[in-house]
């Protein structure tokens, strides 16, 4: 079964470029896996709550099979997100770089998903914990839109990139290590620029869209 997860970051609707971009990605993959799923998870421009002290309490609770019913309420959202990531084997994130980061809606779904015991364990070596992942099997892609230019590897600002070298950070931590970026860069240059770049972009979407 080929399921795949899309998560708009960006605040903007039809303005947003990443989400043009993902959007045309998502509908040559449709054509290219005719019985294909397709889920979207809109974090950009819903208001997902941050991380909060009874969230934290109910995610580190030290027994999780006796965890109270608050607190089970507590975490009712994050485990629908975790749900509803481990029943799609692909992943595509639309991730708009704001202040060298993600839009913090973005954000406030990572922090959702990366659970304890559902996506992550811990396992203690000699008094150090250890991370291990619980997510096996899937693979992401990110597309990412940036106002300026060289924030790619090897580029002039790669590293004030903390946008998509975070994401795939934070994916890999829970055990999603195959992650494919592309990006336009420019949109705060000349119209023409940003065009070749989206332009390229498109292109390269519409070729990993067969094989993805
Ligand atoms: C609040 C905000 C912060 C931004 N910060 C950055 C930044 O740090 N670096 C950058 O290159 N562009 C930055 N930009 C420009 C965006 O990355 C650019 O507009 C991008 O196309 C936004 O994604 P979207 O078109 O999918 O909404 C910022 C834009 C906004 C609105």
């Amino acid at each position: 079964m080929n399921r795949i997860l899309a998560v708009h970051g960006s605040p903007r609707g039809e303005r947003s470029h990443s989400r043009r971009l993902t959007e045309r990605f998502l509908q040559a993959w449709l054509e290219a896996h005719p019985q294909g799923e397709l889920t979207r998870r809109e974090v950009g421009r819903a208001s997902l709550p941050h991380v909060s002290e009874a969230f934290v309490a109910a995610a580190f609770y030290p027994e999780p099979q006796a965890r109270p019913l608050s607190m089970q309420a507590d975490l009712a959202l994050s485990d629908e997100l975790v749900t509803e990531l481990l029943e799609h084997e692909l992943l595509v994130i639309s991730a708009p770089m704001y202040n060298f980061s993600v839009p913090s809606g973005l954000k406030a779904w990572v922090d959702q998903i990366v659970r304890l015991g559902l996506t992550f364990n811990t396992v203690q070596d000699n008094g150090i914990a250890q991370y291990e992942p619980l997510v096996r099997g899937k693979k992401a892609l990110i597309v990412t839109s940036r106002g300026g230019f060289g924030f790619g590897p090897g580029g002039e600002l790669e590293a004030m990139n903390h946008a998509d070298p975070w994401l795939r950070t934070a994916l890999g931590f829970i055990g999603i290590e195959d992650v494919t970026v592309v990006a336009a860069e420019g949109e705060e240059s000349a119209e023409r620029t940003f065009q070749v770049s989206c332009a390229e972009a498109e292109q390269r979407l519409l070729a990993l869209a067969r094989t993805f």
